[in-house]
């Protein structure tokens, strides 16, 4: 143990680790300290870097029930391959937990096979591994969100403000003119969020004409183009815009601003996520809502599990579904209720 204390210690040091506080409880140094690789699937999205921040603030709020924290960050860039590596990197550099947010959420094997290897337990967040590969090995868990959940708030939303606002339906033939933007397909957040949010409007008695969608990946400045097209192709006959998430819903609104539109030429925008962007945009009501993805409470949760999956401790605290899946909630947000 002495050894790999040390060892654990050169290699923080020596690999920037940032480590956050001091176990307070003597001659249990090696036990209580939770060492934690974190690998996630690219550097650029406004989403996972928010909940990288939060988990930075959840283990420094670890630190002060008394135990040693340490974290190291991988982002993979998109690619898989990397991110493979950079798994063998954080269990050589001794790391006793890892949390992965996969690159292809149809690819683990590699990563749950050096895992197992190494006896590391991993929890896996926000980009879900199909159930079959979450059965490879007991120390696999999941922390995320229901994305069903999600699809049906942002449908509920949409439902509220055509039942509350007639003028949403501009050319009044009775039926809502929209196109999604779509996030990365094959992530399940993608696919489920449209299929529900469609749906619920459809169960509510809204009728809808799908006039195009465009993927883009989740990203902002692809949104646009995708936004720009779709305009270049049905002009003001768009009344709404759903998008899988925030920052696609604001790139569709930078390619109306792009073209000068005037506000009450402007379809409504929905996003999911409520990131700092995307709270603004709806505070400032150029998005109509957004569905709050509790970025905070995966946080916590995953540094819960990964503390009480390393001392052992606490685990009987943990709730768990199908023993090994943490789901958070959901929850609308619209101008009023950030007022
Ligand atoms: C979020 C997106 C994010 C994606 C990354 C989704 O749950 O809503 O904003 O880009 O996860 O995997």
């Amino acid at each position: 143990m002495e050894v790999k204390k040390i060892l654990v210690a050169g290699l923080a040091a020596s690999l920037g680790i940032q480590l956050f506080g001091a176990c307070a409880r003597e001659g249990s140094y090696e036990e209580e300290s939770v060492y934690v690789g974190v690998a996630y699937y690219d550097q650029s999205d406004t989403f996972i870097n928010a909940l990288i921040d939060c988990l930075k603030e959840e283990s420094r709020e670890y630190e002060d029930k008394g135990c040693e924290v340490a974290m190291q960050f991988r982002g993979a860039g998109g690619s898989q391959r990397t991110q493979n590596d950079q798994v063998k990197e954080l269990i050589d550099a001794g790391c006793n937990v890892l949390c992965v947010n996969l690159v292809d959420r149809a690819d683990p094997s590699e990563i749950i096979d050096l895992a197992r290897e190494n006896d590391v337990p991993v929890i896996f967040f926000n980009r879900e591994p199909v159930a079959e590969d979450m059965m490879q090995w007991d120390r696999l868990y999941y922390v995320g969100a229901l994305a069903g959940q999600s699809g049906t708030m942002q449908g509920e939303l949409a439902v509220e403000l055509i039942r509350s606002d007639a003028g949403i339906d501009r050319n009044r033939d009775g039926k809502i003119q929209y196109v999604v933007l779509e996030g990365e397909p094959g992530h399940q957040d993608a696919i489920i969020r449209t299929e529900n949010a469609v749906d619920t409007l459809k169960r509510n008695g809204i009728e809808v004409e799908k006039l195009s969608y465009g993927i883009a990946n989740w990203n902002r400045a692809q949104a646009q183009n995708q936004m720009l097209q779709m305009i270049s192709q049905h002009q003001n006959q768009i009344e709404l815009v759903l998008a899988n998430n925030d920052d696609m819903a604001l790139g569709a609104i930078d390619a109306y601003e792009k073209l000068n539109y005037t506000e009450s030429a402007l379809p409504v925008f929905l996003g999911i996520d409520g990131t700092d962007v995307g709270l603004e945009a709806v505070r400032e009501e150029k998005m109509a809502g957004t569905v709050y993805n509790d970025k905070e409470g995966q946080a916590k949760a995953m540094m819960e599990l990964a503390a009480a999956l390393v001392t052992g401790e606490g685990m009987d605290k943990i709730e768990l579904e199908k023993e090994r899946y943490i789901f958070l909630p959901y929850s609308k947000i619209t101008p009023d209720v950030l007022d």
